[in-house]
């Protein structure tokens, strides 16, 4: 446990920044295309030509680090025919050309370790593309030496058109099985057909991807997010689900106890590093209890996301239902919380919560002053909302076109994007040119100023980096009110440092100066239309509608 925590400690208030490298930045078009081989001639490809580049990500490392993100996630950059755009992977040791090479990768990662800026990346243990070497092969012949790698099931003598089981598949309709004509046997996918659900019972699976592990921590990664990582282990019997679940997805609901020994076995594996490598996984069970069990007895993952918030409307009373489960569910296994309210998966929180600005800034003050780590989705500091994807322009099997929208740099035509005349992958983000990274940061009131600010604070507060937190009752429910900051008898005692943070979810004016006792300042406020506090300034008890502000002691200041 002593180990663990050493590990986490410098994660817990750390703020991680994801980036879905296709639509983050496109800097070197023409290295694409060499490593593409394409010729003059070649047809264009808005998907291909227009996607970004990890050239983009290392240019921009500054902007990750004026934010004051402490780490970058970046979504899967491996060799991969793009089904899933990227998810699909058919070898974990490379670099698609789409993206780079191994010596661009090498270039962002010692440039982001200049900055401080430490680099996970998104490991995709649960499937391989079809096109992996191991599938190609296991789907040979019932013999081959990769057949076990993935999961076959005979079909059924009397109802051969019918799948072994009735688990559905993510994305689209159907079976999470599909028949393999040459061999006569079902594989399984729990997301498309192009996605075949390895089968980590096999020794070799495991031992091959601590191989891969290895390959990356060598270059010097800090870690991985781990995708899927509750379908790692799966009920040998493959037993049907109850008839009332059948309509969902089964990667939504399989939890079942043989992924905990493999997730100890990765954890060992990865603790013998030296950089002590984070472990965080998506584990998509939504239920903060089920979650929990991820992160063993701190020898399994490190974090987990807590995804509930992605699904929580804009409530306070849903979020502070969200709080009182997370920590009264991790709290007493002392599990660290994540805190998510976007990502590639998702509608923008912008987007869901209707698409005020005013909105999207008491977002920002509450996602930064929970307890926990927090990860933001690359175009959240900007206030980005989603694009309206027009049909004939749309990707994803999966419909999330949206929220992957390409990140806007500048007002010019092109965004800042090496486009050349042509077309960005996907259009780019709305009032991209007022939302933009250029005319944001010379803008003391926008979005990404209020990040920074909310950032920088929480780096200096030791209460708001790792303290605990504390519910508080400020009178009407669509005030969302906590405390953070040393345990409970501090509190009582008005410890140093301790801070308050305030969120107005309704749209009238509030008074909350029930929930606190002697004078505060703000130290932080989201400002925005109808604000009533000014920053470092005495909070005078009321909140603006739809205001968030973190207050502090007057006379202490944060340590
Ligand atoms: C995870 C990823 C998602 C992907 C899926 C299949 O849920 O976040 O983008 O499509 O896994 O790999």
């Amino acid at each position: 446990m002593t180990g663990a925590r050493e590990a986490l400690a410098w994660w817990q208030g750390a703020v991680v920044y994801q980036i879905y490298p296709r639509s983050y930045c496109l800097a070197d078009p023409s290295g694409r295309r060499a490593r593409l081989a394409l010729g003059a001639g070649s047809p264009p490809d808005r998907v291909r030509d227009g996607a970004g580049d990890l050239e983009g990500i290392r240019r921009h490392l500054d902007h990750v680090a004026e934010l004051g993100a402490d780490a970058i996630w970046l979504s899967p950059i491996y060799p991969s025919p793009m089904a899933d755009f990227g998810y699909d992977v058919a070898d974990y040791c490379g670099i698609d050309p789409l993206f780079g090479d191994l010596d661009t990768f090498d270039a962002l990662l010692a440039d982001a370790h200049d900055r401080s800026i430490r680099v996970l990346l998104d490991w995709v243990p649960n499937h391989t593309s079809d096109r992996h070497p191991w599938f190609e092969d296991a789907r040979r012949s019932r013999t081959s030496a990769h057949r076990d790698w993935y999961v076959w099931r005979d079909p059924d003598p009397l109802d051969p058109a019918r799948p072994p089981n009735n688990w559905k598949r993510a994305f689209g309709e159907g079976p999470a099985w599909t028949f393999d004509e040459l061999t006569g046997q079902w594989y399984l996918h729990l997301f498309l057909p192009e996605q075949p659900d390895l089968n980590w019972a096999t020794p070799e699976v495991v031992e091959a991807m601590e191989g891969v592990l290895d390959f990356w921590l060598a270059r010097g990664v800090d870690g991985f997010r781990i995708d899927v990582v509750h379908g790692l282990g799966k009920p040998p019997e493959l037993d049907d689900v109850p008839d009332a679940q059948a309509d969902i997805p089964y990667s939504a609901l399989n939890d079942h106890d043989s992924t905990h020994p493999i997730l100890r076995r990765l954890r060992a594996h990865v603790d013998r590093w030296p950089q002590q490598p984070l472990l965080v996984g998506e584990v998509f069970l939504i239920d903060a209890g089920k979650v929990a069990k991820y992160y063993g007895n701190g020898d399994e993952l490190h974090l987990a996301f807590n995804f509930a918030p992605m699904f929580s409307p804009f409530s306070g009373v849903s979020f502070r239902r969200r709080l009182e489960e997370i920590e009264a569910t991790l709290g007493p296994v002392d599990a660290w919380p994540t805190w998510v309210l976007s990502n590639h998966d998702r509608p923008r929180h912008r987007t869901r919560f209707g698409g005020s600005e005013r909105r999207a800034r008491a977002a920002a003050v509450l996602s930064i002053g929970m307890r926990g780590t927090v990860f933001l989705y690359a175009g959240e500091e900007l206030g980005l909302e989603d694009t309206e994807i027009p049909d004939e322009l749309a990707v994803d099997p999966g419909g999330r076109d949206g929220c992957r929208a390409p990140i806007p740099w500048d007002a010019s035509a092109e965004h800042g994007w090496a486009l050349g005349g042509s077309e960005a992958w996907l259009p780019f983000a709305p009032n991209a040119t007022t939302l933009n990274v250029a005319n944001e940061a010379r803008d003391d009131s926008s979005v990404l100023a209020l990040y920074q600010r909310l950032i920088e604070f929480r780096r200096r507060s030791s209460a708001l980096f790792d303290g605990d937190l504390q519910l508080l009752e400020a009178g009407p429910e669509e005030v969302l009110a906590f405390r953070r900051g040393r345990r409970e008898k501090a509190f009582a005692e008005a410890g140093e440092g301790e801070v308050v943070v305030l969120v107005n979810f309704s749209d009238v004016e509030q008074p909350v100066d029930e929930a606190l006792s002697g004078p505060w300042v703000v130290e932080v406020g989201s400002g925005g239309e109808g604000s009533l506090t000014t920053e470092h300034e005495l909070f005078a008890g009321r909140l603006g509608p739809e205001e968030a502000v973190i207050l502090r002691r007057p006379d202490r200041g944060a340590r």
